[in-house]
């Protein structure tokens, strides 16, 4: 959602706040201050009695991006993309290390994982699932704040011996809100004083309804130390990400997410996760005010590939600049494109920034040819 505030808003328009706000007065609105926040609607009605048009723009400039709601029915199958959550030390990287060591990919290349933000597991049935590295993790509430739709399913960790935390109860209000689908595993369950009952009944005061509590979320005992449950927590994500049952178009313009940004020996890297189209060296992406001619793909086990499809995470080399993690990635026709949508985005002010374009109408019309 875009945002603007009353003052910021009067400032585009070149009238005094006080001013403003009486004006907004006489149109009807009621009680309304210059730190109050409109929403886009209002503030392109507001705008208009100004003379001014609103142009809704979330930073894309022109480069095109699909849709968010289209029919996917008929698109082939992607990944899941799934994130693990839940409090300080209950057990979040000692399960995300178990999957990871039971991928193929890993075994495949010797096992040398490198840390790029997510990796992909394949499981025994050839089904690939995706896995966020960065739970809480910056990048992902940025997403988040962006309303992007990164995680299809949320890997609530809940210790059975310490049940439900401050942490745990802040996963479950982003999961909900997020509206993603949430499967329990209740780990450390090889611990003395484990207690998965209290656990359910602990999540059932928070909204998260497991099988047999009157609810129809599934809770895995499991623990990433023995093993134990482990399998069933994998055979849980593909049962309920086959009932999902995402897709996405390879064929369109590419369009992802930057997850994570940093420098190795071989120059600037970003981890990215691709949402729709096919990246392949050579394309054009622009991640926020950042842009790339993609030299080389790399997948978690640091091994190039030929082309990376929608679900899946890689590491993408030829950055000009660091891109911003939990930037939105989109591809460009060109390098002449790319370079003027970056500085058309480092020109734009702070209010414009937050969504909104507020120009005079004729400027408006300038700017839309
Ligand atoms: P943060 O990243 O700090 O939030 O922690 P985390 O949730 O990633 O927890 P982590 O996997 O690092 O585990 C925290 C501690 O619990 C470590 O000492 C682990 O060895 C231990 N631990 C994790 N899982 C299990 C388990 O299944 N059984 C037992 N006995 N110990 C576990
Ligand atoms: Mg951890």
């Amino acid at each position: 959602p875009e945002f603007i505030s009353v003052n910021n808003l009067a400032d585009v328009v070149g009238v005094r706040p006080a001013q403003f706000v009486q004006r907004m007065e006489e149109m009807g609105f009621e009680e309304i201050t210059y730190r109050d926040i409109l929403d886009a609607e209002t503030a392109g009605l507001v705008a208009a009695e100004f003379n001014y048009e609103a142009i809704f723009d979330s930073g894309k400039a022109d480069l095109y991006a699909a849709p968010e709601i289209e029919d996917t029915s008929d698109l082939p199958s992607r990944p899941p993309v799934v994130t693990i959550m839940g409090h300080v030390d209950h057990g979040k990287t000692t399960i995300l290390d178990w999957l990871r060591k039971s991928s193929v990919a890993a075994s495949e290349h010797g096992g040398i994982t490198q840390h790029i933000g997510a990796f992909s597991v394949t499981m025994p049935s050839g089904k690939a699932i995706t896995f966020l590295d960065t739970p809480g993790h910056s990048a992902f509430l940025e997403m988040r704040r962006r309303g992007a739709d990164v995680t299809d399913i949320v890997v609530l960790v809940v210790a059975a011996d310490d049940s439900v935390k401050p942490q745990t109860i802040e996963a479950i209000k982003h999961a909900t809100q997020a509206k993603v689908p949430v499967i329990v595993a209740i780990s450390k369950i090889d611990k003395e004083g484990n207690n998965p009952d209290r656990v359910k009944g602990d999540l059932s005061i928070h909204g998260i309804h497991v099988e047999d509590y009157g609810g129809d979320v599934q809770a895995i005992g499991v623990s990433g130390k023995t093993g134990q449950g482990m399998v069933e927590l994998e055979e849980a994500i593909v049962a309920l990400s086959e009932m999902l049952d995402h897709r996405a178009a390879t064929t369109c313009n590419v369009e992802g997410w930057v997850i994570e940004a940093s420098t190795k020996s071989y120059g600037r890297v970003a981890s990215v996760l691709i949402r729709r189209g096919t990246l392949r060296p050579g394309d054009i992406i622009v991640a926020g005010t950042a842009w790339a001619r993609v030299r080389t793909l790399r997948n978690e086990a640091g091994v190039t590939i030929s082309e990376a499809t929608p679900g899946m995470p890689v590491e993408i080399d030829g950055w000009r600049e660091q891109p911003g993690a939990g930037t939105e990635l989109l591809q460009a026709p060109t390098e002449q494109k790319a370079k003027d949508v970056v500085d058309y985005r480092l020109e734009k002010s702070d209010t414009q920034k937050m969504g909104i374009d507020i120009v005079a109408i004729n400027e408006a019309r300038r700017e839309l040819l």
